[in-house]
């Protein structure tokens, strides 16, 4: 597969306007502001694709990629309290239209900032997640912040802070060092195959 052609093709603000696709898709869910933008550029190999900001809610559209042989999803993030009550009532809109429409789902990419324990919202986003039988792994971001102590103190704490947390891949990663960005590719390669 080919990562640095992968191209910017559509965004979504409205869940009406939402079509469903036989295309395989890769998913990136998370809350706001923990790197999903930041990761899904660093997977392909380019500074600018997806729109990176240090202000939480920057991506409020699922925005899709061509991802030859099939597409990237970048997910609006969640769990932004300053966010008004009618856009969360949208988000969740476009969510549930987005997850329940007729689509190809093959792996989705939580990413759960590697510092911290995973948020309420997060928590409820796994265990839709399982509940839905989704194929998911977990991307530990801004792994970079921990020292390699840290990280190995955290990746033992995640396992029993995640749900079925024991059984699902951690896949401790970094937008800036680029850990676990070849892991991730091989595996997305892998999904996209079969
Ligand atoms: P929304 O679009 O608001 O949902 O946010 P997002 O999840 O797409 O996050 P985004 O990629 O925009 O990154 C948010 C902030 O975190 C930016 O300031 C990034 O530079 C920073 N960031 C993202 N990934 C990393 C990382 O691996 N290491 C470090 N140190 N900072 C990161
Ligand atoms: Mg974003």
């Amino acid at each position: 597969m080919n990562f640095q052609q992968i191209e910017f093709y559509t965004s979504f603000g409205v869940s009406s306007q939402l079509p469903g696709e036989s295309t395989p898709e890769i998913v990136f869910s998370g809350r706001s502001n923990v790197g999903k933008s930041s990761l899904l550029n660093k997977i392909a190999g380019r500074k600018n694709l997806a729109r990176v900001s240090s202000m939480p809610g920057k991506t409020a559209t699922i925005n899709f990629y061509t991802a030859a042989p099939g597409y990237f999803v970048d997910l609006p993030g969640y769990g932004y309290a300053k966010v008004a009550k009618t856009e969360k009532q949208r988000w969740a809109q476009l969510m549930e239209h987005y997850f329940h429409s007729q689509r190809d789902i093959r792996l989705v990419i939580q990413l759960v900032d590697m510092r911290h324990p995973p948020s309420a919202d997060d928590l409820n986003m796994i265990n839709f997640l399982i509940d839905g039988g989704y194929p998911f792994l977990i991307a530990l971001t801004k792994s970079d912040k921990l020292t390699k102590n840290q990280q190995a103190k955290r990746l033992e704490e995640l396992a029993g802070e995640i749900p079925c947390g024991d059984q699902v891949t951690l896949v401790p990663t970094s937008a800036q060092t680029g850990v676990g960005i070849e892991t991730l590719r091989e595996i997305i390669e892998d999904v996209f195959i079969d």
